[in-house]
């Protein structure tokens, strides 16, 4: 049996992050930082995982990967999650080798998302079962539960639909949208607080302050409505306003951060028609609307405020076989 290779983008959260956990939408886009993942079939009874981001391969028995609440390192966690997922209902034949390939640094842009989609898909190949995408939706967020607890699963859409989503809480949506070329800029800030310390602050704000908390949420909807629309219609100022608005909750909810500030600022004052964080927030990427005189200048007040720019394709391909 030859090699199969799956390989599946990341993601940029345009609009409606934290909110979209507690059944209410969000936009995101899919950005081509794209992980790859092999699996090479062999005549053992083991799997062993490459990863790039670990030094060693670690083997497991094939008997056991079908348990999907083992604790193995995090830096494998999503694969097995995910090679569970699809052992549980299909016992494995033979062993396999598998392997993931990604870029070093990904930026906090949905490189576990990436990874538990494409592991799916390549599995399924593997196995010769064909999946819908919404099949490979729900197993991939059944493993990304499993290890997270809670997630809406808006980067596990982005990965499987790429380009550009309207999505809603556990995948009840998910509308992709016929979207221009998004004039946006994206800066990198350095740091990362983690995406599940973050959600779980969120939830103990909501628990301790429903009422304050609670509109913001409805609050969020109703942007990711008007944004849906301004992008579908490329309405770039109005999608502006919204951005900072959009901010502006988020600060709310008490997940920005002096340094993503000094680049959302940066960019403002350098011409952006908007700018705020994406995803969990306490570090990670912000993005900033531009237009095509003001994308020079935000780029170098990026820069100068200490950010890294992210040049990445957004709107790009979800998940794919690869020949
Ligand atoms: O930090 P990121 O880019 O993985 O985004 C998390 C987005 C949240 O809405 C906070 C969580 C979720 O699962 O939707």
């Amino acid at each position: 049996m030859n090699p199969v290779t799956a390989s599946a983008p990341g993601k940029l959260m345009l609009f409606g992050e934290h909110a979209v956990v507690y059944d209410h939408p969000c936009l995101v886009t899919a950005a081509d930082l794209r992980i790859y993942v092999t699996f090479t079939p062999t005549d053992t009874s083991t799997v062993t995982v490459h990863s790039s981001t670990t030094p060693q391969p670690y083997t497991f028995d094939l008997a056991d990967v079908a348990q999907p609440t083992q604790n193995y390192p995090a830096s494998i966690a999503f694969v097995m999650a995910a090679v569970a997922q699809i052992a549980q209902q299909h016992p494995l034949p033979h062993g396999f080798e598998l392997t993931t390939m990604g870029p070093p640094l990904s930026y906090g842009l949905g490189s576990s998302s990436a990874a538990t989609v494409a592991t799916v898909k390549g599995l399924a190949e593997l196995l010769g079962l064909s999946l819908t995408d919404q099949e490979l939706f729900h197993l991939a967020y059944q493993a990304v539960l499993n290890v997270q607890k809670k997630a809406s699963g808006f980067d596990l859409a982005a990965a499987i639909y790429g380009g550009t989503t309207y999505f809603w809480t556990g995948g009840k949506r998910i509308e992709p949208l016929k979207v221009p070329q998004l004039p946006i800029v994206v800066g990198y800030s350095g740091s990362k607080v983690g995406t599940v310390s973050l959600v779980q602050e969120v939830y103990r704000l909501y628990q301790t302050l429903p009422w304050a908390i609670a509109p913001i949420f409805q609050l969020s909807e109703q942007i990711v409505e008007q944004a849906r629309h301004c992008l579908l219609a490329g309405e770039w100022e109005l999608l502006g306003k919204l951005m900072n608005i959009g901010q502006g909750l988020a600060d709310s909810l008490g997940v920005n951060s002096w340094q993503l500030s000094r680049l959302i600022f940066a960019a403002r004052e350098a011409g952006a028609l908007g700018a705020k964080l994406s995803g969990a927030g306490g570090g990670d990427c912000m993005f900033a609307l531009v237009t095509d005189q003001s994308r020079q200048p935000v780029e170098e007040a990026i820069e100068a405020a200490g950010g890294q720019l992210v040049k990445l394709p957004l709107n790009g391909e979800g998940v794919r076989l690869e020949r």
